[in-house]
């Protein structure tokens, strides 16, 4: 497994590395085979909810290199870790040593009973491990050098900021208009800066914290729009648009089979006055009712009744590279395609090659002419700032 890691470029540092080859992962997963447990790309210890939606897991290898590289960790410090299964934790205790300090919190008895079986078989008895919800964090062992969170969040809850050291970092997948990224934030005065962050999944917050997206239904369960932290303004109108003819825009932009196209979906999630992701069953694909050019939720554009999502077509026989295109349906559907088609151009002519996006986290009382110029997404607890350099970079 960690030389699969080491090839798929998951370590940047060595110290990470020799984690995962020091902590025996497989005890961890006491449900699963050998070989579940060692694959780089695979969730194991998945618990499900009575709608059959996985509220647990222990992560995926790659994404657990990815967070502890992004966290920076080092011998002697206190973390804590929201969100329990175990192997997070115990890969952290040997980042931070013998003089560091872990605590893990879950919100499920059963995960935190399986936790500190898992870690006192495992050899880490000196792992903390914490039945509560993650929104209050744990002020009892605080202040914290690094906050890892890895349950996906909505927002950034006061405690978190309360119990983190001044020169302290939150590594945490934060949800923004639907889009989940492990941000890096660092304290800067009263609010927080992004130094990075990266594309990332895990199953959603439960408790006081838990996530705001709803489903607008457009065809029964068939078709849907998820949206975060709103209410579309015509959400029958957006059912009936479905049956008007669709109309097709093709962008020119176009991208290779393994190029990363995340930060374009931030950029279209931050021009966007409405955004939101189009899901669909198989049926509604199949019977061409929609065309979305991915199964994880198409990036769509909402204005009143019209909505206008992203699709893809191969531009090589080999199907290795592809077109960004645009299918709406609605009144003002035409209008609403060449809009979408050009934010495209725009993020491949200015972004494409840049910096990418810029995130703070406010206070919620904060007045909005101390943010930064940009998209300025209203949370329960903060005000969520992403901004982009100005001009082209290209
Ligand atoms: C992906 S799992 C954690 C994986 C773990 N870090 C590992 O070792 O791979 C996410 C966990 O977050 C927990 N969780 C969800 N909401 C929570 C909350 N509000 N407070 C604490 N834990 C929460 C779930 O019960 C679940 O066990």
């Amino acid at each position: 497994m960690v030389a699969e890691m080491r090839n798929q470029g998951d370590f940047t540092t060595s110290e990470v590395e020799a984690v995962f080859a020091r902590v025996p992962r497989h005890l961890f997963a006491p449900n699963e085979t050998p070989e579940a447990a060692y694959r780089r790309d695979d969730i194991v210890e998945r618990k499900r909810d009575a709608h059959g939606m996985v509220t647990s897991s222990v992560s995926a290898p790659w994404l657990q290199a990815t967070m502890l590289e992004q966290a920076e960790l080092r011998p002697g410090m206190r973390v804590l870790e929201i969100g329990s299964g175990g192997y997070n934790a115990a890969l952290i205790a040997e980042l931070v040593g013998e003089t560091g300090q872990v605590t893990t919190l879950d919100i499920d008895a059963e995960i935190v009973e399986r936790s500190r079986r898992c870690l006192d078989e495992a050899g880490y008895p000196q792992v903390v491990v914490v039945l509560g919800d993650g929104e209050h964090g744990a002020a009892e062992r605080g202040p914290f050098d690094r906050i890892i969170v890895t349950a996906g969040a909505w927002d950034i809850p006061p405690a978190w900021i309360d119990q983190l050291a001044a020169d302290g970092r939150i590594v945490v997948p934060l949800r923004v208009r639907g889009l989940e990224r492990s941000f890096v934030l660092a304290r800067d005065g009263d609010h927080l800066v992004s130094t990075g962050h990266r594309l990332c999944g895990f199953v959603a917050m439960q408790g006081e914290g838990a996530n705001q997206e709803r489903l607008t239904l457009l065809r029964g369960e068939e078709v849907a729009l998820r949206i975060d932290g709103e209410t579309p303004t015509d959400p029958d109108g957006l059912g009936a648009s479905l049956d008007m003819p669709r109309v097709e825009v093709w962008s020119g932009v176009e991208v290779g089979g393994f190029e990363e196209f995340h930060e374009m979906d931030l950029w279209l999630a931050t021009k966007a006055d409405h955004f939101g992701l189009l899901v669909a069953q198989q049926s509604a694909r199949d019977s061409g009712l929609v065309a979305p050019g991915t199964r994880m939720g198409a990036k769509t554009i909402i204005d009143g009744a019209t909505f206008a999502y992203r699709t893809t077509r191969p531009t090589s026989e080999e199907r290795t590279s592809f077109e960004f295109g645009v299918y709406a349906h609605g009144p003002d559907a035409q209008r609403l395609a060449e809009d979408y088609a050009n934010l495209v151009r725009v993020w491949d002519r200015d972004h494409r090659y840049g910096p990418g996006a810029h995130i703070e986290v406010w206070p919620a009382n904060s007045p909005a002419t101390g943010l930064p110029h940009g998209r300025v997404i209203g949370k329960r607890h903060t005000r969520v700032s992403i901004s982009w350099p100005q001009g082209a970079v290209s």
